[in-house]
């Protein structure tokens, strides 16, 4: 597996263009599955997570053609209804099939996902969601396996906020007999994309964004042209990458209203933040002060963020406390970067961070996509060298990281291994 070799001390300067969202790509992809006919997409990032929702889509019968970043994916031949253990192993995202297969074959057969690095993340309230529409759900071998002649509209109430599973429950009740209202839904950025394409597509769906959501069941959808949102959290990373080093850098093709909670602490730690259109420039302070972060849904601070933030309150002035509240096992980074000389304490789902003047480069691996990225992170600014193993993980989620620091004056390479 490749490996990302960082000299850390350098600052980072320039312009960088961000990519299409990865957790908005995967649900669109997938809601191509809901009618025939070639639905068009831009903007999809080279992703690995993006190869294997193809890999998984094409499994079912469905046609994809890719050709840079644009992707057209035809479902007239959609024949099958199962996505197999090895396909969800790799990629937890799989269990999105399961609301458009059931919607469109009248069955699905999903493999049910394991926990992860991160924590169990387990699906009941999708399932929860599917049987009050109807459907019948039954455990078996390790798989899913739900089936409803025709879903009905029905009222679900999420009891914790659930991104995927919001997006599940939408596209299992746009071909719904009915109306269904998903009530404490997700208001991420990302379900709302899903929902502006779906009505594209010809649903009928509304309030995404706010926590109700209403979705009046159509007897048929038709196919889209769509151009996936810009990543924000690959924006908040590179943003928080500028800070970290003192930078002065200009991220373009970005949408700064979906960063507004990571700007707003950045602001806090010294930085100086301006939006303009799709550009963002963001100049780091000489000197890092202290600022706490509780991850919330969203509008709040985003789960997605907070390794990065915290090697940025690694090396800033003072103590500072982040707070986990969305996944229970978050703080995979917290190891490896006290490794490289971070000074944190945790207790609890809190993270205690006393500020040290430097981190020292060292060779480090995580075992997750967020905390892999914010250990190449905490090699832009540390002493020496830092050698990122496992890069499997970031190539999941960020799209050529390196070559985009390179491009902002980083001195960073890939080796292959
Ligand atoms: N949860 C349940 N039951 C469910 C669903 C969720 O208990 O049926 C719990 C989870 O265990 C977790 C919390 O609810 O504690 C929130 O999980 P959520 O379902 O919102 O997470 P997700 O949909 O599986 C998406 C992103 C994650 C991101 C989270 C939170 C995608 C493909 N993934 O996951 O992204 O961290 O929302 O914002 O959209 C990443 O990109 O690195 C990543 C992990």
């Amino acid at each position: 597996m490749d490996k990302i070799i960082v000299e850390g001390g350098r600052r980072l300067s320039g312009e960088v263009g961000i990519s299409g969202a990865k957790n908005a790509a995967l649900p669109i992809l997938i809601s191509a599955l809901l009618c025939d006919g070639e639905t068009h997409l831009s903007n999809v990032p080279h992703l690995r997570d993006i190869v294997s929702t193809i890999q998984l889509i094409e499994k079912l019968g469905v046609k994809v053609q890719r050709a840079g970043d644009e992707v057209r994916i035809d479902a007239s031949g959609l024949c099958c209804y199962e996505a197999p253990y090895d396909l969800v192993r790799k990629m937890r995202a799989s269990v999105l099939v399961l609301g458009p297969l059931v919607a469109r074959m009248q069955k699905a057969r999903v493999s049910l996902p394991g926990g992860c690095a991160i924590g169990a993340r387990p699906i009941n309230l999708h399932l929860r969601g599917l049987e009050r529409m109807g459907a019948r759900v039954d455990l078996k071998h390790g798989y899913v396996e739900a089936s409803a002649k025709r879903l009905r509209g029905a009222e679900v109430y999420f009891d914790l906020v659930t991104v995927t599973g919001t997006e599940n429950l939408m596209m299992a009740a746009v071909l719904a007999d009915g109306t269904t209202v998903l009530r404490n839904a997700a208001r991420e950025p990302e379900v709302v994309a899903l929902a502006e394409t779906l009505n594209q597509m010809g649903a009928d769906i509304r309030g995404a964004g706010g926590s109700e959501i209403t979705i009046r069941g159509v007897n048929g959808l038709r196919p889209a042209r769509v151009r996936i949102i810009p990543d924000r959290i690959e924006t908040g990373s590179f943003m928080t990458a500028a800070c970290l080093t003192g930078g002065d850098v200009t991220l373009t093709g970005c949408e700064p209203a979906h960063v507004t909670a990571v700007a707003h602490k950045l602001r806090l730690s010294g930085a100086c933040i301006d939006f303009k259109d799709d550009r963002i420039r963001v100049q780091g302070a000489p000197e890092i002060a202290s600022v706490d972060v509780k991850t919330l849904p969203y509008p709040g601070f985003p789960t997605d963020m907070q390794a990065q933030f915290m090697v940025l309150m690694s090396v800033a002035r003072g103590l500072s406390m982040i707070s986990e509240t969305i996944f229970e096992n978050r703080f995979i980074h917290v190891s490896e970067l006290r490794r490289m000389g971070a000074d944190i304490t945790i207790s609890g789902n809190t993270a205690l961070v006393n500020g040290t003047d430097h981190l020292s480069g060292a060779p480090v691996m995580a075992t997750d996509l967020r905390a892999s990225a914010s250990l190449v992170l905490a090699g832009l600014v540390a002493e020496g060298i830092t050698e990122i193993n496992r890069v499997y993980h970031l190539d999941r989620g960020y799209e050529a990281m390196e070559k985009k620091f390179e491009k902002l004056g980083a001195a960073i390479r890939r080796v292959p291994v």
